[in-house]
């Protein structure tokens, strides 16, 4: 089978240009939080490249985060980074003495895990710009606090369940209370590519404050996955639990495909702030998952009330909006999506709202929807003012996140078509809905300061400026 053509991208790390500053505060760890940035391929001129790139990473990553599997314990699932390529990287500092590591920060997934051993070995990660002998890789052996996970220690049971003997068989036979053989090895499977390797233990270090017996996932093989990732889901294995966070939030620069490299912050928060509320933030409630299904409730989950365009309110079938007692259904922010995913029954009320109130005013471009697999699209071309509907999502509570014209109507190809930037996949005779109906994705959290707020469950979002002052 012939690779496709998402293939061809540049994982453009922008590490080596930004500042490796980290600065704490007495309560609080602010990072540098940068967007991974991709070109096309030197000898691609497709001016849709980088759009119908995203747009399709964006579905495969909603299939991926609707569909995962949750029948091997020993298997957890991640999503395809080197196509989702549109999101958000911070580095890390493990081991003793400290190495720095690059992480895709990811709120759909909790394992922390990073390319490691001098043995690393990165199959299909010949993308341009990579190296797959030179990505740079975590060392064990130099590190003189890096310890292997022993098989009873309860953080083996975060990936393998909590009963011993079942996640360590060879511990079963009798006279074998001091088992100390290792945690089995994970392997993490995603749409096209693995990951698989080791559970280590090791300092976790910021400047001011270490965190000791970090569980941190040591992966000696991976397919398509040149980078590490920083799980950020509820699971326990993630950074927020491990580290008992009780709030974190960043502000996501934008990542329009025309611009130049910029990076804002993410914050861990480590001590509690109450019930505090960050000035000029609204707040929904989290809201749980009713199934059993451990896979979604590893996912931040909201209540989405209302999907607002221009005044008038699409109304959005119930069954969509909150997950029902199999788990399907409702909405969840995701990190590590590009384009929001809307359930095809949902994307269509909301599309053809978009269009019955501009198809009059500007003519649509179904050309450039075929090449950029984004819809509906239309030309501006000659147009003095444009002006499109407002488009807003309101939440449980009332509040109500007004999406910036740019976070939703992107420019596509020549700069004199925008195109509608939320996915759905599809149509007609498409399996029934399973797993969250509505994927929030980081391009409509663009120019937003947003808050997990784990301490008192709910999320909170502000429209910001997210560029960092020099
Ligand atoms: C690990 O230690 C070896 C030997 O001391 C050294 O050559 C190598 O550069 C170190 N690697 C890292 C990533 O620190
Ligand atoms: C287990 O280890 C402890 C201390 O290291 C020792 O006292 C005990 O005899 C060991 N038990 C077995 C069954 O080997
Ligand atoms: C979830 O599991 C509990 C206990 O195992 C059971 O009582 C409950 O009915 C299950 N809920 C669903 C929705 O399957
Ligand atoms: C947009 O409309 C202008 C004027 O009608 C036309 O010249 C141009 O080719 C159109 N753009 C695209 C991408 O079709």
């Amino acid at each position: 089978m012939a690779p496709p053509s998402s293939y061809y991208i540049i994982l453009f790390l922008l590490l080596s240009l930004l500042s490796h500053t980290a600065f704490t505060f007495s309560n609080s760890i602010t990072l540098p939080l940068s967007p991974l940035l991709t070109k096309p391929h030197s000898s691609d001129s497709d001016p849709f490249h980088s759009v119908k790139l995203a747009a399709s990473s964006s579905l495969t990553r909603a299939h991926h985060l609707k569909h995962r599997n949750n029948n091997s314990p020993s298997v957890a699932t991640t999503p395809a980074y080197p196509k989702s390529y549109g999101g958000y990287s911070i580095d890390l500092n493990l081991g003793t003495p400290p190495q720095t590591s690059p992480f895709v920060l990811d709120t759909g997934s909790s394992l922390v895990w990073f390319p490691c051993t001098s043995h690393y070995l990165c199959s299909h990660c010949n993308f341009p710009n990579i190296d797959p002998t030179k990505i740079p890789t975590f060392i064990p052996k130099n590190s003189s606090t890096a310890k292997l996970l022993g098989c009873r220690n309860p953080k083996c049971g975060y990936l393998f369940g909590p009963d011993v003997e079942s996640r360590c068989p060879q511990c079963k036979k009798p006279g074998s209370q001091n088992c100390s053989l290792t945690c089995p090895s994970y392997i993490i499977q995603y749409g096209l590519g693995a990951t698989a390797g080791f559970l280590l233990l090791d300092n976790l270090n910021f400047p001011g404050k270490t965190v000791p017996q970090f569980l941190v996932g040591c992966s000696i093989l991976s397919i398509r996955q040149p980078s590490g990732i920083a799980g950020f889901g509820r699971g326990q294995e993630s950074l927020p639990s491990q580290m008992n966070l009780k709030r974190f939030s960043y502000c996501l620069v934008s990542h329009r495909f025309d611009d130049t490299p910029q990076s804002s912050d993410l914050v861990l928060q480590i001590s509690s702030t109450g019930d505090t509320k960050t000035n000029g933030l609204s707040y929904t409630p989290f809201r749980s998952n009713p199934s059993n299904n451990s896979v979604f409730r590893e996912y931040y989950y909201v209540t989405l009330r209302k999907l607002i365009v221009g005044g008038v309110d699409v109304k959005i079938p119930y069954k969509f909006l909150e997950p029902g007692s199999d788990g399907n259904g409702g909405t969840i922010v995701d990190s590590g999506s590009t384009f929001t995913f809307m359930e095809r029954p949902v994307y269509n009320l909301v599309a053809q709202e978009f269009l019955r109130q501009l198809g009059k005013k500007y003519s649509r471009e179904e050309n450039v929807e075929a090449q950029s697999g984004l819809s509906p699209c239309f030309n501006i071309s000659g147009v003095k003012t444009i002006s499109f509907p407002e488009f807003t999502f309101q939440f449980k509570g009332g509040a109500k996140m007004s999406q910036p014209l740019l976070n939703y109507f992107s420019f596509v190809g020549d700069a004199e078509v925008l195109c509608f930037t939320v996915v759905s996949d599809g149509g007609a005779g498409q399996p029934k809905t399973a797993g969250p109906a509505i994927i929030l994705g980081n391009y409509q959290q663009q120019n937003f300061y947003v808050e997990y707020d784990l301490e008192n469950e709910r999320f909170g979002f502000g429209p910001r400026n997210c560029k960092r002052k020099a």
